[in-house]
């Protein structure tokens, strides 16, 4: 069974199509038959969820389809395994690969709620645009996750701060190796149980050397090549100490990016700040959310470029309350230490009434049930 969408044009979701879906799925309820072969090996009991290493186990099932001149066909669910690719598959040498990363959440009665799936949909489909690769439409996006996730429901996790981190994926698959872009791709989602992603507070260092991406490339899309390129300098940084790298501008290296997990956020004279999204900057959907909390909150904020010297001197002179990362892997990860230009500052704002810390638990609250999901972000699985 298959899904036709024509030629390799891009699809651009609005709202209105995303609200058009009901909200509320009970378990198998789908619009599309996705055919599933379940296993009979569940690893479920392998796994310890009290200690959940981010990434460490898989669950049982994965979803796949493929794209072939111009449709999504043989899509179906089956057990975790490897796959069979050919080493001429024009993704494993140009680069055409793209990811997602989403979370679903176990809520307080038992339901599963998955965040923002239709932003996350939109978000990817940008990607694979950039890459010249083929949309992945909404439906299929959205039957194949819901239908993944209630066949693999109990790898929700029940423990607090943990959830399941679910990776859509899609890579050139074309058995060719002259360099043209691929007719043929694989769509899989695979899902793994996590709990935090960084278990401290963070030593970080301004980095004015390397550069993760320039305006006009494809910083803006989850793509591997951004993370594959981040390795090295990342390596360098951790030798001397560091847990992540904070970006800055390609041209002149004078203003912040991102930190390659996740986005920036700052805390400077009581008002939450943070780099606008750019050709060069991940649009991140936690970094939109926690935005839209903070708002309804009443804390001020200004999106605007954020200058390495002003967080210098906020540094210098006490005004740099807190600064923490977001992103749907790292939730909220404060940060407590910054590196810039050989000279290392501690952040010592008490950690009592923090802003992220308020930001955090709103948005855990919606995701679990314990406060109003108000902007309709969670798609909800019924137990
Ligand atoms: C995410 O937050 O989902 C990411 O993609 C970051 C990382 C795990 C690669």
């Amino acid at each position: 069974m298959g899904i036709s969408v024509g030629s390799l044009i891009f699809i651009s979701y609005s709202d209105t199509l995303a609200t058009d879906y009901p909200k509320s799925y009970t378990p198998m309820q789908t619009l599309m038959q996705i055919p599933v072969q379940k296993t009979s090996h569940s690893r479920l009991s392998q796994t310890d969820f009290k200690n959940l290493e981010f990434g460490k186990y898989i669950a049982d099932h994965m979803f796949t389809a493929t794209w072939n001149h111009g449709t999504w066909e043989n899509s179906g669910i089956e057990p975790y395994a490897p796959i069979s690719v050919s080493p001429a598959a024009l993704g494993l040498h140009y680069g055409q690969t793209v990811f997602e990363g989403m979370k679903a959440y176990r809520m307080q009665n038992g339901d599963i709620s998955i965040f923002r799936l239709e932003r996350h949909s939109q978000r990817f489909n940008k990607s694979l645009e950039r890459m010249s690769m083929a949309p992945v439409p909404l439906e299929l996006f959205k039957e194949s996750l819901l239908t993944l996730i209630s066949l693999d429901s109990e790898w929700v996790p029940r423990e607090e701060g943990s959830s399941l981190y679910i990776r859509p994926f899609c890579f050139a698959s074309e058995e060719r190796l002259g360099m043209k872009v691929s007719d043929e791709y694989k769509f899989m989602i695979i899902n793994s149980p996590v709990g935090p992603y960084y278990a401290k507070p963070l030593k970080v260092k301004v980095e004015k050397h390397f550069v993760r991406a320039a305006e006009g490339g494809t910083g803006y899309a989850k793509c591997g090549g951004n993370y594959g390129g981040a390795f090295y300098p990342a390596a360098q940084a951790k030798k001397e100490g560091f847990d992540q790298i904070i970006w800055t501008h390609a041209c002149g290296h004078e203003t912040i990016e991102e930190a390659g997990t996740m986005n920036m956020m700052f805390v400077l004279d009581g008002k939450l700040i943070t780099p606008p999204t750019s050709s060069s900057v991940l649009d991140g959907i936690t970094r939109d959310s926690l935005l839209t909390l903070a708002g309804r909150l009443g804390i001020p904020q200004e999106v605007r470029p954020v200058t390495v010297s002003e967080i210098r001197d906020g540094l210098e002179n006490g005004k740099l309350q807190e600064a923490f990362g977001a992103g749907t892997a790292a939730v909220v990860a404060p940060i407590s230490h910054i590196s810039i230009d050989d000279t290392l500052y501690e952040i010592s704002g008490s950690q009592e009434n923090a802003i992220s810390l308020n930001l955090k638990k709103a948005l855990t609250d919606i995701r679990t049930g314990k406060a109003e999901d108000f902007a309709g972000w969670n798609t909800i699985l019924k137990a």
